[in-house]
């Protein structure tokens, strides 16, 4: 594995302090409910371990794996359900939670899918958004951070399946220099 230069875009402590005051958000919204998380893997794991600590109604929590990038940085656009949720969530107050809004096309395909499977409710958590790139329209509920037009890593977010467990976001040239 070749080793590149990461800049960090967001620390440790910055994407802590963000993560808990969007647990207590969720907190406030669904008080006197019970939330199901669905946590969209890879990505979303390192995200939905802290927010869910931090969420104090009772928690439920599931994943899901699709397809996206493949081991390049540019979307194919097509999405592949690898593995689907365990528990059923008909009547459940499903909170989908996702590493990265990117183009949309994850999002907008999975979130029309979940609808389908009829859930009492169905919300977005998104720990980063980059607005610049989308193509399709996604309505993220809750959201960590918009970024600008980088390639970034860590925190769950990875470079050809590496930097996953960088505590923080950094920004990552794919090319060498
Ligand atoms: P979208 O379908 O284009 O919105 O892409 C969603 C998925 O692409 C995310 O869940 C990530 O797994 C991946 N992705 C998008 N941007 C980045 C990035 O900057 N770094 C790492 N993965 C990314
Ligand atoms: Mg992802």
């Amino acid at each position: 594995m070749k080793q590149y230069t990461i800049k960090t875009l967001i620390s440790e402590e910055k994407l802590k302090e963000r993560i808990r005051e969007l647990a207590k958000e969720i907190d406030r919204d669904y008080a006197g409910k019970e939330i199901h998380l669905i946590c969209v893997l890879k990505g979303g794991a390192y995200f939905m371990t802290e927010l869910s600590k931090y969420i104090t109604i009772p928690v439920t929590i599931d994943f899901m794996a699709v397809s996206s990038y493949g081991s390049k940085t540019v979307s194919s656009g097509i999405v592949k359900i690898i593995k689907d949720h365990d528990e059923p969530i008909e009547g459940r107050d499903v909170l989908v939670v996702e590493d990265i809004v990117d183009t949309g096309f994850t999002l907008s395909y999975l979130l029309e899918m979940l609808r389908d499977r009829k859930p009492a409710s169905l919300k977005l958590c998104a720990m980063l958004n980059k607005p610049d790139r989308r193509i399709r329209e996604v309505k993220i509920d809750y959201l960590g951070f918009d970024i600008p037009d980088e390639f970034v890593v860590g925190y769950g977010l990875d470079y050809d399946q590496h930097y996953r467990n960088l505590p923080y976001i950094g920004s990552i040239k794919p090319e060498e220099d």
